[in-house]
Formats: C-alpha cells, structure tokens, sequence
C-alpha cells in the first residue's frame, strides 16, 4: 500500500520563488496514493498560477478567505476539518510572523488557527531574513506549537546570496511527510552513526581529507528517525543541513570521532560506521604554518594510526549491534568479510568505489551486505532508498540475532 493511501493534504503555498517546484510537490504527494488541496496566498500567485495547482491537484485552489463561490465549494472550517496535514511550502517570513502571532487575516490563517491536523512547515527567504531574530524567535513560537519546521536548506539563493533559506528539495518534504505516518517499528532503539570524512591536520590552515560527502550516513540517520529511532549523528565536516530530529555532534577528526563515539555507543542498540575515517593522522601537527624553502623539493610528513572507532565500539563488553562499511575497489567480498570478522561486526555494508555513478561523492549507491552467515543485495538506488533498505536490514538481522 502506498504510505500516503488516503491521507488528506492542504497545501498551502506562499510567496516565494520556490512556489514554482510546488506542481511537483503536489504530484509527488500524490505519487504516494495523497488527496492534495491547494490554498495559495496573494503573494504565491505572484510566482505560479491557481491554473497550474488546479491542473496538478485535480481540484479547485482556494485563495480567498470571503469567497461566496469559494465558501459554498469547500468552505474554510470544511477544508480546516478535511486536512490530516496542514503543509506549508515555502512558508515566507511573513507568513511564518503571522502564524506565531494568531493571525486569521488570511485564508491560511484562518485554516491554521482552525484546523486540528499536524502542521509543518517548510520555510524559504532570504539567508539574511532566515537568521533574522524576530524570524528565529517566531520559528522558536511555531516549533513550542508542534509545527515541524522542515529545512531551510543551505545553498545557492535566487537572489544571489549564499547560506541557510533554500526551500528543502522536493524528495526531501516527500520524505517528511512520509515518516509522519511511517511505522514506528525502531521506537524505543537509540542508533549511533558515524558519517563523512575526518580531517587530520597538519599545520593550522593544511589538513588530510578525502571525499566522502557524508550523503549515505545523513541518509541512514533520516531513514533510522522516520523508523522511531532516537538517532546520534557523529559527524566529520560536511556540507548537508541536520536532518530532523537528530542529534548531531560535529567533529573534526578522526580522534574527536573516536571520543563522541565511545561515549555515545556505550548502552546503544545500534552503532552505524558510515564514516569515511582516516586511517592516519599527523604525527606532530605543526603549531604555525610550514613555510616552503628554496632548497627544499621534497618533505616528509610522519603518520601515526588512528583508532579504529568501530572496531573499539564492537569492543566492547556490552557492544551495541555493529554495522560497519567496507569501500572497495577490488575482491569486495573478500575484503568485506575479512572486515566483518576481523572488526566483530555483526554486519558489513559493502560497496565497489571503482564504480561510476555510485558510492562517493555520488547521489546513488548499490550495497552487499553481509553477516557470517548472509548476503544481500540493495541495487543502484537514490542513498534515501538505499537507507530505507539497509535500516530494515538492520532491523531484521537484529529480531533474528535476539
Ligand atoms: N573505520 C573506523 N575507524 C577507522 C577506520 C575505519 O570506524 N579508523 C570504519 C569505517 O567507518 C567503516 C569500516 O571501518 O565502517 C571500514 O573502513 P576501512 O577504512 O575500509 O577499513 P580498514 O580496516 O581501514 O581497511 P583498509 O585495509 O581498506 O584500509
């Protein structure tokens, strides 16, 4: 059954330029089985028209709040008690102002004050007006109502700025939308996840990466919330927004990774080693910047080990359920067996990095996963999807293990 069968959706549009991906929001919505009604302010008719909600909706857009013709359709206290959700995207400043301070000078004012259905909201302004105090302070108001607040995303704006105020993609609110009627099955577990890379320094502005984007591990975590886990994300230096409900901890390198995660796994269910860790780190990290000389056309840097973090959390006496990710470039199952054993994970997601298209860096991944005893396939797919998966694989193994 698709998740959203039956499910009634108002959506309520604001002015922004990010009204324009709504048609596909709408589609998306009703992709998953939804009923989506539209209601647009003054404002959001300035970027798309009502013709186009309409169209993509398969209903009529109410816009006004003192419409006879409107009122005797659907009027506003029906469509107030129809809703299930309550969506607002992209929710401005001003409609985000108007609906910390109780205000039904609207339609969508009205309907939010009236309703009884879950309300989010997904907000998109300019980086400036984002962290504005008046705005923080009346998404403080939103959030202390149980409003979700969805995003914003960082990135490129349309005006040019660069910073946190991005509408969220569309696959993005899907998903949101989806984990509010997904089932709990992983209520009650607390998952630990480590993602993207660590930084090694050298010398105060030099550092050792590599290029992991941290995109699987933010997936696992968004796909472990939506399930009812309580989730920790440990995570290197990346350039993703939060996921909901998660509680981060930002690390820089391998060592801090090391720290967060024996304190955060010790009584955990679960412990996900999706970070890309660096294997070594400098041994003496110079103090001011290293100066080339004239005469000098090689230099050496001395590398000690790092501590193995997920071998140190499987450890333990008391070890959570240890997933651990085996990137290879060659013989996966071989190596990602010999890692499964020799690290006493319970299982070992395996990639092929030589792939295009795949892995690193990349949108999409394809997974073997292996225990001692068996081996799955998660075809190519979006890291989401690919996360969903894994979770339910994890969850299996562990009903199986008990
Ligand atoms: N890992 C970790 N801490 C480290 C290194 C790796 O927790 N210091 C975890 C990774 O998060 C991943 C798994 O170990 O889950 C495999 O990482 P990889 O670097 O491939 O393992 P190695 O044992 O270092 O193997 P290789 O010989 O390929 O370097």
């Amino acid at each position: 059954m698709q998740i959203l069968q039956g499910k009634n959706i108002v959506l309520g549009i604001t002015g922004g330029i990010a009204a324009y991906k709504m048609p596909e929001l709408v589609r998306r919505l009703i992709d998953q089985g939804a009923n989506v009604r539209v209601v647009m302010t003054d404002s959001a008719k300035a970027f798309i028209t009502p013709l186009t909600l309409q169209a993509v909706s398969g209903n009529s857009v109410s816009d006004t709040l003192l419409d006879t013709e409107a009122e005797r359709a659907m009027g506003h206290i029906e469509l107030a008690k129809w809703a299930d959700l309550l969506l607002i995207a992209p929710a401005s400043a001003n409609t985000i102002a108007n609906i910390a301070h109780g205000l039904a000078s609207d339609l969508l004012g009205t309907l939010v004050l009236a309703t009884n259905a879950t309300i989010a909201a997904a907000p998109a302004m300019n980086q400036q007006m984002w962290h504005a105090e008046v705005t923080q302070e009346n998404i403080q108001k939103l959030a202390n109502r149980n409003i979700h607040i969805w995003g914003p995303a960082q990135g490129e704006q349309a005006c040019g700025d660069v910073g946190f105020g991005r509408l969220i993609e569309v696959p993005e609110i899907v998903e949101h939308v989806c984990s509010l009627y997904q089932e709990k099955n992983l209520a009650n577990q607390h998952w630990v996840i480590t993602a993207g890379p660590t930084r090694e320094a050298i010398d105060p502005v030099r550092y050792i990466s590599n290029h992991s984007s941290g995109k699987m591990g933010y997936a696992i975590a968004q796909a472990a919330v939506n399930a009812g886990a309580k989730v920790t994300l440990i995570s290197g230096p990346v350039n993703l927004s939060k996921p909901a409900s998660v509680d981060l901890i930002n690390v820089t390198s391998a060592e801090q990774m090391h720290q967060q995660a024996m304190i955060h796994a010790n009584g955990a269910d679960v412990f996900v080693a999706c970070a890309a860790v660096a294997d070594y780190r400098v041994a003496e990290i110079a103090t001011q910047k290293i100066k080339k000389t004239a005469d000098n056309q090689q230099m050496q840097i001395n590398l000690v080990k790092n501590p193995d973090i997920v071998a140190d959390v499987a450890a333990q006496k008391n070890k959570p359920f240890t997933v651990g990710f085996a990137a290879e470039t060659q013989d996966v199952e071989q190596y990602a067996l010999d890692k499964l054993k020799r690290k006493n994970l319970d299982l070992i997601a395996a990639n092929n990095v030589a792939l295009s298209g795949q892995g690193f860096n990349s949108d999409k991944n394809a997974l073997t996963v292996f225990s001692t005893s068996s081996q799955q396939e998660i075809i190519l797919m979006n890291k989401s999807d690919v996360a969903k998966k894994l979770v339910t694989i994890i969850a299996e193994q562990m009903d199986e293990k008990v």
